[in-house]
């Protein structure tokens, strides 16, 4: 958690994603036409506050992936027939500009700010160039008005910045351990002087000790570069640490989002209880906690359940549960809960 997030008021949104709808069509027949969707997010609403770091946790395939890809605007080249719906609000100077309605020639003078890291960085990262290529090439991409020496000389700093040295530059991707390699993905995406950065899952595929290290050295950055993270997770002992505010989502919704005390020790929402229970306690004495075990799989957005998606699993469910997809309501304080059942 940053110190300037606590200084970043109400007023100052980075990014603010508004009903955000997601579908990627699915095809059938001899004639291949369209006959469903999946529906990856099925409107889903946040804010991201400069400075801050909103968590976004959910088990695999709840659609937190695409999140991501949509604010970066990349979804319509990776399916070029998805249906996107909503707003992607990012803050320039002042001005808030829809990302979602970008064309790519436009999005280019909005990419630079907004990077993404990923969970593999070894599939990530073009195994074929040098850390410093690796490192220059957003650069070269998105910086013309920098020189060859220049691009060199920022290279050497970003990577003393994330703790590599310089001689490292020369050198290739599989030369290295997973965190090193997790190292030059946030270099890389320094590179540009972004506000925000997509971090997808960036310690989920690191030994424990690891994470910690690459976590400690992305909260010194955040206070150095005053940035923004959006950090995606399926943990919610991963996002905790690191986040000002947590939101869960669930099949393609927003169930709850609250600040990172309120969802972590007192979740209102039976899946983010569900989720919770499931976090190993460090100090059981310290807490106690039951745990709740989620009867069933995670339904597929293809096949998503009426009314609220969780009432397939959820331990209250009720008859009129399927009647609508619950609205976020405030519960007090800020938290703000996709149940009108809740405690
Ligand atoms: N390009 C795509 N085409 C079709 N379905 C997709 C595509 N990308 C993701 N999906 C589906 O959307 C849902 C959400 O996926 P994803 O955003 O990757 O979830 P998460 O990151 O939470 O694991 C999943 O059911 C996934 O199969
Ligand atoms: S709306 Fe109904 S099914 Fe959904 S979480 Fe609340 S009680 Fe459970
Ligand atoms: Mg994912």
């Amino acid at each position: 958690m940053s110190t300037a997030s606590a200084a970043s008021s109400q007023g100052d949104v980075l990014l603010e994603v508004k009903d955000l709808k997601v579908y990627f069509p699915i095809h059938g027949g001899v004639l291949q036409r369209r006959v469903g969707d999946v529906k990856a997010v099925d409107g889903v609403s946040f804010k991201v506050m400069r400075g801050e770091t909103l968590g976004l946790v959910g088990e695999s395939g709840c659609g937190k992936t695409t999140v991501g890809r949509a604010i970066i605007n990349v979804l319509r080249h990776v399916a070029p027939e998805v249906t996107i719906a909503g707003n992607i609000l990012f803050n320039d100077q002042g001005r808030m500009v829809d990302l979602a309605h970008l064309n790519k020639k436009e999005m280019l003078r909005y990419r630079p700010r907004i990077q993404m890291i990923f969970q593999d960085p070894y599939a990530s990262l073009n195994t074929r160039l040098t850390v410093r290529q690796i490192v220059a090439e957003p650069m070269e991409l998105h910086m013309p008005e920098l020189s060859q020496k220049e691009i060199h000389g920022r290279v050497e700093q970003l990577l003393d910045k994330v703790g590599l040295q310089p001689e490292y530059a020369m050198r290739f991707p599989h030369e290295f351990s997973g965190g090193q390699r997790q190292r030059i993905g946030i270099a890389r995406a320094l590179a540009t002087n972004p506000d925000l950065i997509i971090c997808d899952e960036p310690v989920s595929a690191l030994d424990v000790s690891v994470q910690a290290q690459v976590i400690n050295l992305m909260e010194d950055l955040q206070d150095e570069f005053n940035l923004s993270y959006l950090f995606i997770a399926h943990d919610l002992s991963v996002v905790e640490h690191i986040s000002d505010r947590i939101a869960v989502m669930y099949l393609g919704n927003v169930a709850e989002l609250g600040h990172a005390e309120q969802v972590y020790f007192s979740p209102k929402h039976p899946y983010s209880k569900a989720l919770l229970s499931a976090v190993p306690v460090a100090d059981p004495s310290q807490v106690s906690r039951q745990r709740m075990v989620l009867e069933g799989d995670i339904p597929t957005p293809l096949a998503k359940p009426s009314g609220c998606g969780f009432r397939s699993r959820c331990p209250i469910a009720r008859p009129d549960c399927a009647d609508e997809i619950p609205p976020l309501e405030d519960k007090g304080e800020g938290q703000l809960v996709a149940c009108p059942y809740s405690d």
